[in-house]
C-alpha cells in the first residue's frame, strides 16, 4: 500500500515537472492553508490602514483604495504598497514556494523579490501588457509565483494570463517599452507580439482563494481589466534559481 502512495506521488511529481516544462505555467490547487489566507488578508488591511488614513477592513477596502486612485493619490497608494510589499509576511511564502520548487523540480533557489500587484477597475495605470519576466532580471534565471489575497482572482478581475508555451521562444530582446504615464507601470512589449499572439493560446489564471500560479520566466503574460468595483490584489514571490 504504501509503495503504491509513494509511487504515485512521483507520478504526481514528474506530472506536475512535464506540464510546467511543456506549458510554461502550473496552477496549484490549495497550495496555501485556510490559515496563511486569513494572515494575508489581515497584513494588507492592516498595511494599508497604516497609511491611508480611513478605516479600512475588508468590507470597504476596494472603495477606500478606488477612492484614492479616482482622487490621484498615487503616492499615499504607493507608500502603503511598498510597506506591505516587504512584509516578513511575504517572505514567509517565498519560502514555502523555494520549498515547493525544491521538492518537485529539484531546483534551489532564494528569494529576490516580493510583493503584490493591485488591479483597479477601468485603471490601467497598474495593468502589464504583454512582457516576459526575463528583461527584468536579466542577469538571473528566475521562477514566479502569484496567488490571490482576499478575492478569488478571476477573468472578471482581471487576473493575469499567459501565452501557453510562450517560453519556448526563449529571452525575447527585441521589445518596446510601453509606459502610459510617469505613474503607470513600464512594460516590455515583444515587438512581434501581433505575431506571437496567433501562435500560442492565452490562459487566464483562475485561482480561489488558496491556489497559486507559477510562471517561468520567459513566458508572454500580462495584467487584464478588472471590470469589478472589488480591487483585485494578487501575491508575487520571484525567486533566483541557484
Ligand atoms: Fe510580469
Amino acid at each position: 500500500m504504501l509503495v503504491i502512495k509513494m509511487k504515485n506521488k512521483i507520478k504526481e511529481k514528474n506530472l506536475e515537472k512535464k506540464f510546467f516544462e511543456e506549458k510554461g505555467y502550473l496552477i496549484l490547487k490549495d497550495f496555501l492553508s485556510e490559515e496563511e489566507v486569513k494572515d494575508l488578508k489581515n497584513m494588507l488591511i492592516d498595511g494599508y490602514n497604516r497609511f491611508l488614513e480611513d478605516e479600512i477592513n475588508e468590507n470597504n477596502i476596494s472603495e477606500v483604495i478606488m477612492k484614492y486612485e479616482n482622487n490621484n493619490l498615487h503616492d499615499k497608494l504607493y507608500e502603503a504598497f511598498k510597506y506591505i510589499s516587504s512584509s516578513d509576511y511575504f517572505v514567509y511564502i517565498g519560502k514555502k514556494f523555494s520549498k515547493f520548487v525544491k521538492e518537485k523540480f529539484n531546483l534551489d533557489t532564494k528569494i529576490i523579490n516580493t510583493g503584490f500587484a493591485i488591479g483597479i477597475k477601468d485603471s490601467k495605470r497598474t495593468a502589464y501588457d504583454w512582457h516576459q519576466e526575463k528583461p527584468y532580471y536579466e542577469k538571473q534565471d528566475t521562477i514566479h509565483l502569484q496567488f490571490p489575497i482576499i478575492y478569488p482572482c478571476s477573468e472578471a478581475n482581471g487576473t493575469m494570463s499567459v501565452l501557453e508555451g510562450s517560453q519556448n521562444q526563449g529571452y525575447i530582446k527585441e521589445v518596446k517599452n510601453i509606459k502610459i504615464n510617469q505613474k503607470s507601470v513600464n512594460s516590455f512589449v515583444p515587438k512581434n507580439i501581433n505575431d506571437l499572439i496567433h501562435i500560442y493560446p492565452e490562459k487566464s489564471f483562475n485561482m480561489s482563494l488558496r491556489d497559486a500560479g507559477v510562471f517561468d520566466q520567459n513566458i508572454i503574460h500580462r495584467t487584464n481589466k478588472n471590470l469589478l468595483n472589488e480591487v483585485r490584489f494578487a501575491g508575487i514571490i520571484r525567486l533566483q534559481i541557484i
